[in-house]
């Protein structure tokens, strides 16, 4: 059971977290007339984190690539880098969690330590890694290579590395900083230790230069979705992230990981937090009117463009009103995004979609599941995945920026509130309160 509720009440509530989506995550989205927002505007970012600690929501995150745009290409492009958005939005705002995305495959344990430690200090506990490996080759050849390593040593290499960057934040006691002004001492003689870790990946001396987190850990999500994905996640993630578009695949997916977490000897299991794009009306019928006002502006060939690099080749010429053609598995599937392609795939199958319509999806959220209807409708549908395991919160993708966030806050929020499925107040100020997650002692030397 999680216990963020108020002081006495254990009963198990679910998570929110907002996925930030400036432009909105349908394609079409900032081209409405009225649409002013300017995600390298720090001022418009923080006011959509401002909404959802509004909605008392657990944390802000955002994610990231290290891959810049295509020259030629005009589809919308462009965000502030994670780190330093999240610092500016931690003094803006008190309670909410703030969430970034930084990949093991790029960097060193040492600059993530130090980054993520001072990020946990700056907003005084409410930092949150999400830890990834990159999908794409293109990050590769913007740092020296041509390739993504293989899959299965990208997670290599992301294990060590998290294990590393947590002997990092440990590298200081709680208490090193005394700040002994008649002796002198700014740190106690014993408060700092090297790390010395020497591995297949990684040779860290340490210590830290930033003292500990005042999480102890800042939050750990993971959101790989293969075997080696759920495997490191079943050790290492606090946060579970899963783009699975249908109650069923949720439930098999959330009981196979806690499975999974369960053989490895986890006390607290990963809390898996489904991704989902409400588009929410009062009525259903304002809901689907909002949809449909997107649908008349999108075009269907930046859906296409967008299933042709999952599926590794052109879909251009395909006939749009027949099932899309089978995707081509190469040795290193893996490493190009293969479990979202498979997730499009059996989607197209399971709905009997053409390739018009699967197009269609893709616009309005690039696999993530799409729920249109009234408030009432969506908090029904959050309780039932909620109630029956498929999930133990939701991270929302907003497919209209700022509207969608604001409907969710207003009507959703609220209603989920009654039910007491959501807290009505923050019951403490770190994000680790918020889930209900233990601070970590100091791993022993
Ligand atoms: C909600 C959500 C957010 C994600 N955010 C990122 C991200 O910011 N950067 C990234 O490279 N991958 C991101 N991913 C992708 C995963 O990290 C992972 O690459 C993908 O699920 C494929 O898993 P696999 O490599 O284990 O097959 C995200 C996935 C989900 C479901």
């Amino acid at each position: 059971m999680t216990s963020e509720t108020a002081a006495g009440n254990q009963r198990r509530q679910l998570h929110l977290g907002l996925f930030n989506q400036p432009l909105g995550r349908h394609v079409a989205a900032w081209r409405r007339p009225e649409f002013t927002g300017n995600p390298l505007d720090i001022n418009y970012v923080t006011q959509l984190a401002r909404i959802a600690e509004r909605g008392k929501f657990d944390f802000f995150f955002l994610a990231d690539s290290l891959v810049g745009p295509t020259p030629g290409a005009t589809q919308r492009a462009g965000n502030l880098e994670p780190l330093t958005t999240l610092a500016a939005i931690a003094v803006q705002t008190t309670h909410i969690g703030v969430a970034g995305t930084a990949t093991t495959t790029f960097s060193e344990p040492y600059n993530i330590a130090r980054s993520f430690a001072s990020l946990d200090h700056i907003s005084r506990g409410r930092a949150a890694w999400n830890v990834v490996t990159s999908t794409w080759n293109a990050a590769a050849r913007n740092f020296g290579a041509e390739r993504l390593p293989d899959h299965a040593e990208r997670y290599d290499r992301a294990r060590e590395f998290v294990s590393t960057v947590k002997g990092l934040w440990d590298t200081w006691a709680d208490d090193a900083i005394i700040r002994d002004k008649s002796a002198g001492d700014y740190i106690a003689a014993d408060g700092i230790r090297e790390l010395n870790h020497r591995g297949k990946h990684f040779a860290v001396e340490g210590a830290l230069n930033v003292p500990r987190p005042p999480q102890g850990h800042p939050v750990i999500i993971q959101a790989g979705a293969s075997d080696d994905g759920q495997n490191l996640a079943a050790d290492i993630a606090d946060i579970v992230f899963t783009a699975q578009d249908n109650i069923d695949d949720a439930r098999a997916f959330s009981e196979g990981l806690r499975e999974r977490a369960r053989l490895v000897g986890r006390e607290k299991l990963p809390l898996v937090l489904a991704g989902v794009l409400p588009i929410v009306g009062e009525t259903r019928e304002e809901a689907q009117a909002i949809l449909e006002r997107l649908e008349e502006s999108s075009d269907i060939a930046q859906g296409i463009a967008q299933l042709s690099q999952r599926w590794g080749f052109d879909l251009s010429t395909y006939p749009l009103d027949e099932p899309p053609p089978p995707a081509v598995y190469d040795g290193n599937s893996h490493s190009d995004g293969h479990s979202r392609r498979k997730l499009f795939e059996q989607r197209a199958r399971r709905e009997g979609l053409t390739l018009r319509q699967l197009a269609r999806v893709a616009i309005a959220s690039r696999g993530h599941r799409l729920i249109v209807g009234s408030y009432v409708d969506i908090a029904d549908d959050f309780e039932e995945w909620f109630l029956t395991g498929a999930a133990d919160g939701f991270n929302l993708i907003p497919p209209v920026a700022p509207e969608s966030v604001e409907a969710f806050v207003d009507l959703v929020v609220p209603e989920l509130q009654r039910r007491g499925l959501f807290r009505q107040e923050y019951a403490g100020t770190t994000l680790r309160e918020h889930l209900g997650l233990k601070r970590p002692e100091r791993i022993r030397a």
